[in-house]
């Protein structure tokens, strides 16, 4: 992964968080197929679908880089990826699309550093409320949410269609921003 964009570092192993664009939808791309390959949050999305979401009004993503023996910086060129988030802000409202942490970084902090910068950028964007949409079985994505004071307000059954032909629910999150 090539420095560029916004740097910043955070979570407990140091990672540096950038603005990604669509130059980056495979690495996003490569990041989702390790994150979602089970099936467990539907649909493993290619990097064509990563780009086109980018294209919309509203879209932006984040990457977190992290270099191994916690040296992440700005100039170390041998950063590796290490998560994503995907999201949408237009008026007031704001939506996370997507968020993965690649398994050999999980419980560093990536996807808290993730989370904070997207609603911190929706809020600038005017958003007053962030939604999303988790499997009702993924324990460790619902964990994450109640955690940064994310707050259920909603269930569809059935949403995620699961290999086998069975399905979970999608359990609807939102939290104020202001
Ligand atoms: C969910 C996921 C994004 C969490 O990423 P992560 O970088 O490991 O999460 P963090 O280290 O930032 O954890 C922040 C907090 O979330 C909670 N949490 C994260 N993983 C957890 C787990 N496996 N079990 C319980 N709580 C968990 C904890 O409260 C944690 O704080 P703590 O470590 O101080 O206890 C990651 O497990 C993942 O990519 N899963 C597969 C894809 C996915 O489910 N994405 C979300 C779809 S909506």
């Amino acid at each position: 992964m090539s420095p560029g964009g916004r740097l910043s570092s955070g979570g407990r192993c140091g990672f540096a968080l950038r603005e990604a664009g669509s130059l980056d939808a495979r690495v996003i791309a490569g990041l989702h197929l390790q994150c979602f390959a089970d099936g467990l949050g539907g649909a493993v999305w290619s990097a064509s679908s990563i780009t086109r979401i980018l294209s919309l009004p509203g879209s932006y993503a984040y990457l977190a880089a992290a270099a191994p023996e916690s040296t992440a910086s700005p100039e170390n060129t041998e950063l590796q990826p290490a998560g994503f988030l995907l999201a949408r802000a237009l008026a007031d409202k704001s939506e996370i699309l997507s968020l993965g942490v690649a398994t050999a970084w999980r419980r560093h902090g990536a996807a808290r550093v993730l989370l904070r910068a997207a609603m911190a950028r929706a809020g600038e964007a005017g958003a007053a409320r962030t939604l999303l949409e988790v499997a009702e079985d993924n324990v460790a994505a619902r964990s994450l949410y109640s955690a940064e004071g994310f707050a259920l307000v909603g269930r569809r059954p059935r949403f995620y269609r699961r290999p086998g032909g069975t399905a979970a629910a999608a359990l609807v999150f939102a939290r104020d921003l202001l």
